[in-house]
């Protein structure tokens, strides 16, 4: 059984739950997201708005929560990284946590400025922090588009890589041990 927190080859059972289970609700929310993007306004379109809201604030939430246990936890041994891998890797992961943590906040701007409420998980009201504005609210809804485009090629960046060590690396580094389930301590 992986240990809760991390050990020289293994992020730790906690990181791991955190690291997949946002793993799923992200792309849930990208082709989700995609599909808010191609829909004409329809009752339908205001109920998907309804559960995206739910899933972006659920997210928001956990990325906080993986933030925390990251301060507290400890971290695996990459030092058999070759240097170029382990610089690229530590960016692109900080890209990462700032853009899942930077397109719900931007998400919630957004929905005030159109003037409608956001309520985490549906359910505790958000104080209003930016301004009923009408006249922004395309401008806002293209940037939360945007966003998600830049989230969409970090992501394709980040997962190309974990792929290429899983099968073609074989991996030598145990770069996918360490995020597996599956994997050793
Ligand atoms: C990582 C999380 C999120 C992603 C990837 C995401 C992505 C998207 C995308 C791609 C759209 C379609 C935009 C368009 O029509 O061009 C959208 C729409 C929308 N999002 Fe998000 N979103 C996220 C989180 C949130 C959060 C936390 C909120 C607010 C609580 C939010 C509120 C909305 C609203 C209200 C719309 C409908 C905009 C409209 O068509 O009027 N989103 N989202
Ligand atoms: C299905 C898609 C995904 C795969 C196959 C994958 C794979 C991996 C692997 C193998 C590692 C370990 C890297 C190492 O130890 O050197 C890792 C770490 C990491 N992944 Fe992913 N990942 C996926 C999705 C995501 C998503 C959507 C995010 C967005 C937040 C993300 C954020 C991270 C971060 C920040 C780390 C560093 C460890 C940490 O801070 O917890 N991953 N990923």
């Amino acid at each position: 059984m992986t240990n809760f927190k991390a050990s020289q080859n293994s992020w730790g059972l906690i990181a791991k739950i955190f690291h997949w289970l946002l793993a799923i609700l992200l792309i849930w929310q990208i082709f989700t997201g995609i599909n808010l993007h191609n829909m004409e306004f329809s009752p339908a379109k205001i109920g998907f708005i309804g559960i995206h809201k739910i899933i972006g604030t659920f997210i928001f939430t956990l990325v906080v929560f993986r933030l925390i246990w990251k301060f507290f936890n400890s971290k695996p041994n990459t030092s058999s990284l070759p240097k170029f891998h382990r610089y690229a890797s530590n960016t692109i992961h900080s890209l990462l946590y700032a853009l899942v943590i930077w397109i719900p906040l931007q998400g919630t701007m957004m929905t005030q400025a159109g003037g409608f409420d956001v309520k985490l998980f549906g359910i505790i009201t958000i104080p209003k922090f930016i301004e009923t504005n009408f006249e922004m609210y395309p401008a806002y809804v293209q940037f939360h588009y945007q966003s998600m485009i830049a989230l969409i090629v970090v992501f394709g960046i980040h997962l190309s890589a974990g792929l290429y060590h899983r099968f073609i690396n074989k991996d030598k580094y145990r770069v996918w041990n360490r995020m597996s389930f599956w994997g050793k301590d």
